[in-house]
Formats: structure tokens, C-alpha cells, sequence
């Protein structure tokens, strides 16, 4: 585990695009895993500024979000309504700004028919790309991982998952006031990777900034594994992980000196 302290937020975007952009240029058709929120935004449009300026190819990558809100979502025609899904999220931060191709990008479909057999196929389709090269992650107020929520099976697989009220006041407050949508309108639920999806990946990458994550990540990263702090987990990773803190952040982490 690689633990990496930066200045700032803009200082930590840039240090995160560069692992992503080496992998890129050293393994044109690698698969990242992406994920959402606010924290990865700065490196996504790092990202599209690599692409624009320096000609960044995206287009043999594949990509697999984490999770998405149950019941709604964007089709990949762009006709999309004003919602708040992760699909559309990833289409305006990243997907529509690199030359990706939107048929190589996967995003759990919040809008499944089934979504039990959808969580079956979703973890079929990232064997079948080979799994996972990279995949970037945040962590929830609760310590969550992806939506992985406290309580939930270190060896579990994509699945559906209930959001609590951490969660749901969190991201309340950082999408979808904005949009105007009432608090009661908001998904309760997600499809997420299992935190056993995630730990097969062949290397991660965590993102984390800012004073109300310093408590939540010192806890993840220091204290016991357990599922109160699902992101625990990456405790028990067997590869090559890089968490990249910004100085509020890692201020709570003790080892740092
Ligand atoms: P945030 O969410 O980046 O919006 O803080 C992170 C997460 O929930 O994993």
C-alpha cells in the first residue's frame, strides 16, 4: 500500500490522471475501472485536458463504473433526462471529453429489468474483458466502498445494495439539491461491485481530500479491517494500491509523522 500526500485537491488530480495516463500509454486497450462523486472529478477533466493537449488515446480503453442508483439511468443515445445517474455523470465529466468509445464503457444499468441477473452479467462482463487493470475509488462519509455500505460481505460480488442515511444526506447535499430533486425522490438503493469484485482487480487506485474524510480514512487505513468501514478491505488487497490524500485529508492518519 502506497500512501501519497499531496498539497492540494488540484496537485492530487494531477498525481492520479498521470498513474492513469502511464497505464494508458503503456497498455493502449487496459480496462480501468472508474468511479463517481465528487472527489475523481479533477482528475477526470485532467484527463480530458490530456486528451485534448496531448493527444491521450482513449479509444481501445474499456471501462467498468463501480456502482450506480437503482432506478434510473442514462442510454447511451445521450437521450437522456435531467437525473442524477452515475451514467450521465461520467458522460459529462469524462466520457464526452476523450475520444473513449461509449460502447467500451460500462456502467451498472440502474434501470435493470432484473437487476439480480444484471449484477450476474455485469461481473460476466468484466471477467470476459479480462478484469480489471486499474480501478480508482473514493470512500463514503461511512467508510463505504463503492456502495458497499457498513455491513457489507468482504467477499461479495456486484449486487444491490441499500443506501444509508449517511449516504443519502451526503450525496443529497453534493448532487441532488442542486438538480432540485426532494430528498424522498432520491434512489435509496444501487447496484454496486462487491468488495470482493473490487480486491481482483490488478491494482488500485484511491482518491481521498478534504477535512470530513480525514476521521473516515485514518479508521480505513489504520484501524481494524471490519465491515463497519467496508473500504477496510483494501487492507487485505494482495496488489499494487496508491491512495493519494491531500494534506487535510491525511491530516487524522498517525504512521505519516
Ligand atoms: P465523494 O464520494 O467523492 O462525493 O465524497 C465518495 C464515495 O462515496 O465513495
Amino acid at each position: 500500500m502506497k500512501i501519497v500526500v499531496k498539497e492540494n485537491y488540484a496537485d492530487m488530480s494531477k498525481f492520479a490522471a498521470n498513474i492513469i495516463a502511464d497505464l494508458v500509454r503503456s497498455k493502449p486497450n487496459c480496462v480501468l475501472g472508474f468511479a463517481t462523486g465528487a472527489t475523481p472529478i479533477g482528475t477526470y477533466h485532467e484527463l480530458a485536458r490530456m486528451y485534448k493537449e496531448e493527444g491521450l488515446d482513449f479509444s481501445k480503453v474499456i471501462s467498468f463504473n463501480l456502482d450506480e442508483y437503482l432506478g434510473i439511468g442514462m442510454n447511451l443515445k445521450k437521450t437522456y433526462d435531467l437525473d442524477q445517474s452515475y451514467r450521465r455523470f461520467m458522460y459529462e465529466e469524462l466520457f464526452s471529453h476523450i475520444n473513449i468509445k461509449l460502447e467500451n464503457t460500462h456502467v451498472p444499468d440502474g434501470l435493470a429489468k432484473d437487476p439480480d441477473k444484471f449484477c450476474l452479467q455485469y461481473e460476466a462482463a468484466i471477467k470476459s474483458a479480462g478484469g480489471i487493470d486499474l480501478q480508482v475509488l473514493g470512500i463514503g462519509g461511512d467508510g463505504h466502498w463503492a456502495f458497499n455500505e457498513p455491513g457489507a460481505s468482504f467477499k461479495s460480488r456486484t449486487h444491490v445494495e441499500r443506501l444509508t442515511k449517511k449516504t443519502l444526506d451526503d450525496n443529497y447535499e453534493a448532487f441532488y439539491k442542486k438538480a432540485g430533486v426532494s430528498a424522498e425522490q432520491m434512489p435509496h438503493f444501487a447496484l454496486t461491485m462487491g468488495i470482493g469484485t473490487i480486491l481482483e482487480a490488478r491494482s488500485l487506485l484511491m482518491l481521498v481530500n478534504g477535512t470530513r474524510k480525514a476521521e473516515i480514512i485514518a479508521k480505513a487505513l489504520e484501524g481494524p479491517v471490519n465491515a463497519n468501514v467496508t473500504a477496510s478491505a483494501i487492507q487485505l488487497y494482495k496488489g499494487d494500491s496508491t491512495i493519494v490524500l491531500d494534506r487535510e485529508a491525511a491530516a487524522k492518519l498517525t504512521y505519516l509523522g
